[in-house]
């Protein structure tokens, strides 16, 4: 059973799904998720995690989900993402403790990522370690233009666990990464924009509406299409040229077996809206 079904069902299209350090709320197709520690700006322990996990997995059962949408709580005294992961948790940790820490954190952020359902990070503050990471994980990322985002773990005389130090290249490219994780720098909503490492940047009361209004516009699209896109394109960055365009091949062919396929084109030459059925 759900928690969802737990809870009683869906109730006019909006329900609270789930209660404590993650909040799940379905609006219209969209799950917002909604980190909740405000008295520790929304830092990730491990119960967090494993809680964030839970939801996720959860989301991607969900048929009536179709996008998401992750925040931070709005209650942090600072304006806050996730300030990273619990360091007063992690300063017991022995060696092999912070590996499956680290585990735990990186199967997190690979369900959001791997998902069919379009994920967006509505970074609204600190985004730190952890939050960096969680947000790099996210397909999309929108910022508030007093947000903050870096890996500053080597000042703790650590480095990224949950996948910072493989996402930032890839987004940003590797001299502009090796200076933020080896400086521990953060940049400012702006510069992250600049450099790639956000999508797009709003005044703060724009920032959620926004986010919620594409994640709205990317539930409305094809599903196996959706799905064949996220996989062409983080499956097709761990291989070479060749064997991505072959993957790519590929999957124009499974998509081209599906039902959407033959909807959406005669959707277009009949002039109407295609009316999609994920088969
Ligand atoms: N882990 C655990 N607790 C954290 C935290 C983290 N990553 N980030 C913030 N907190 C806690 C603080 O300890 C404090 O708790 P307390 O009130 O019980 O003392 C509370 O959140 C508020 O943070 P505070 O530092 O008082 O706020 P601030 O406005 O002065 O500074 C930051 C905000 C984000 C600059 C600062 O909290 C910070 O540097 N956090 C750590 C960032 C980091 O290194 N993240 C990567 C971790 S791997």
């Amino acid at each position: 059973m759900t928690d969802h079904e737990h809870e009683g069902g869906c109730c006019g299209g909006s329900c609270a799904r789930s209660e404590g350090l993650v909040l799940v709320e379905v609006k219209e197709g969209v799950a917002l998720v909604t980190l909740n520690r405000p008295d520790k700006l929304n830092a990730l322990s491990a119960e967090m995690l494993g809680d964030l996990f839970v939801a996720l997995a959860d989301i991607d059962g969900d048929d009536e989900v179709a996008a998401i949408v992750i925040t931070g709580s709005t209650n942090c005294k600072r304006p806050s993402f996730a300030a990273g992961a619990d360091i007063a948790e992690m300063v017991e940790f022995s060696g092999l403790e912070m590996r499956e820490h680290a585990r735990l954190g990186q199967r997190t952020f690979a369900i959001l990522e791997s998902m069919s359902k379009p994920s967006i990070a509505a970074v609204n503050g600190f985004a730190f370690g952890g939050g960096c990471e969680l947000a790099m994980a996210c397909h999309v990322r929108f910022a508030a233009e007093g947000a903050l985002l870096g890996q500053p773990e080597i000042n703790l005389g650590i480095i990224p666990g949950f996948g910072g130090s493989q996402r930032l290249p890839r987004l940003v490219g590797q001299g502009r990464a090796l200076e933020m994780l080896l400086s521990g720098d953060p940049v400012s909503a702006t510069e992250a924009h600049r450099i790639g490492l956000v999508n797009k940047v709003f005044p703060t009361a724009e920032l959620l509406p926004a986010a919620m209004e594409f994640a709205k516009k990317l539930a409305g699209k094809a599903p196996v299409a959706r799905h064949a896109i996220v996989d062409a394109v983080l499956r097709g960055a761990e291989i070479g040229a060749d064997k991505a365009q072959a993957l790519e091949a590929d999957l124009f062919g499974l998509v081209g077996s599906s039902d959407d396929v033959k909807e959406g084109m005669k959707a277009y030459l009949e002039k109407r809206a295609a009316h999609w059925t994920g088969r």
